[in-house]
């Protein structure tokens, strides 16, 4: 079920498009992360898909591996940047653990109750210790995007919620605890998402490079609505690590939407 969710989308669009499309946002994010030296690193990349919001060059020096639970997305991303599949290792692997569960099988029995058991499900990748762990946008992914597919109610779907959370827990655990200490944690998510046209929409393009802004619209955002899932797996990363770097960006999604990207390079503090 998520495996099949995410294959389709990551395949109901051109890539290739996109790919130009997100040129500037992709050089954006390339150069935020080499504010730190990657020369000679270990790089786990999660969350890579067609690999269109970075730029695998500026690991040129590093041992790169690629996660995704859809690795032909990643594979392709690889071949339209000049690369070849050999100087990169995959790993396909579902971060929610909850795909080869009966979770989606026995939705039409789930209580608050029920759903607990699922909490003590562990994610089933096998990672090695890398310096540097890059996370691209995909707390707002998890579990979330396919519950919503299927038509629940508002309090249907708000039952999930707890388990979300607790799923974004585990995914920042478990790359946590495959990082070296003092090693780099990059961490990017949409924290906001509007119609391009609407009026915070075009506001936001307005002042893509003014950071202070940014940072004040999002503030602000968060004072009277409070955290989403986005912002919630930088909040929870917080807790372990220590920011470096911080900045916004803006992610020009597609034709309707835009997102407020939040991206952090944080340090693992020392065990
Ligand atoms: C919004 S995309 C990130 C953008 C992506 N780097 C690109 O350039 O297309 C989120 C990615 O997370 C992956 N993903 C979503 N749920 C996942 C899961 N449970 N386990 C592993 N990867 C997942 C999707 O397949 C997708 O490639």
């Amino acid at each position: 079920m998520i495996d099949t969710h995410n294959k389709t989308l990551n395949a109901s669009y051109d890539a290739d498009e996109r790919y130009k499309m997100w040129e500037q946002y992709r050089n954006d994010i390339s150069q935020f992360i080499t504010k730190v030296s990657l020369i000679g690193k270990s790089v786990l990349i999660v969350g890579a898909g067609n690999l269109n919001d970075i730029e695998l060059k500026i690991f040129e020096s590093c041992q790169v591996t690629l996660l995704d639970i859809d690795v032909e997305s990643v594979e392709r991303g690889i071949l339209r940047q000049g690369f070849s599949l050999d100087e990169f290792t995959l790993i396909e692997g579902d971060l929610t653990g909850l795909n080869h569960t009966v979770f989606f099988e026995k939705l039409d029995e789930t209580t608050t109750e029920s759903l607990e058991a699922f909490k003590e499900v562990e994610i089933d990748i096998h990672l090695e210790t890398y310096d540097m762990i890059v996370v691209l946008p995909i707390y707002t992914q998890l579990l979330l995007p396919q519950l919503v597919k299927l038509n629940l109610t508002y309090e249907g779907l708000n039952i999930y919620l707890p388990l979300i959370q607790n799923r974004i827990e585990k995914v920042n655990t478990l790359l946590r605890n495959h990082i070296i200490d003092n090693g780099y944690m990059v961490v990017l998510s949409d924290v906001l998402e509007y119609n391009a046209r609407s009026e915070e929409g075009q506001y936001l393009n307005a002042n893509r490079y003014q950071n202070i802004i940014l940072e004040e619209f999002y503030n602000s955002y968060l004072d009277n609505f409070g955290h989403g899932l986005g912002s919630y797996g930088i909040y929870e990363m917080n807790h372990y690590c220590r920011t470096v770097f911080k900045d916004f960006f803006v992610w020009p999604f597609d034709q309707k939407r835009i997102m407020l990207i939040e991206a952090q390079i944080m340090k693992k503090n020392s065990d």
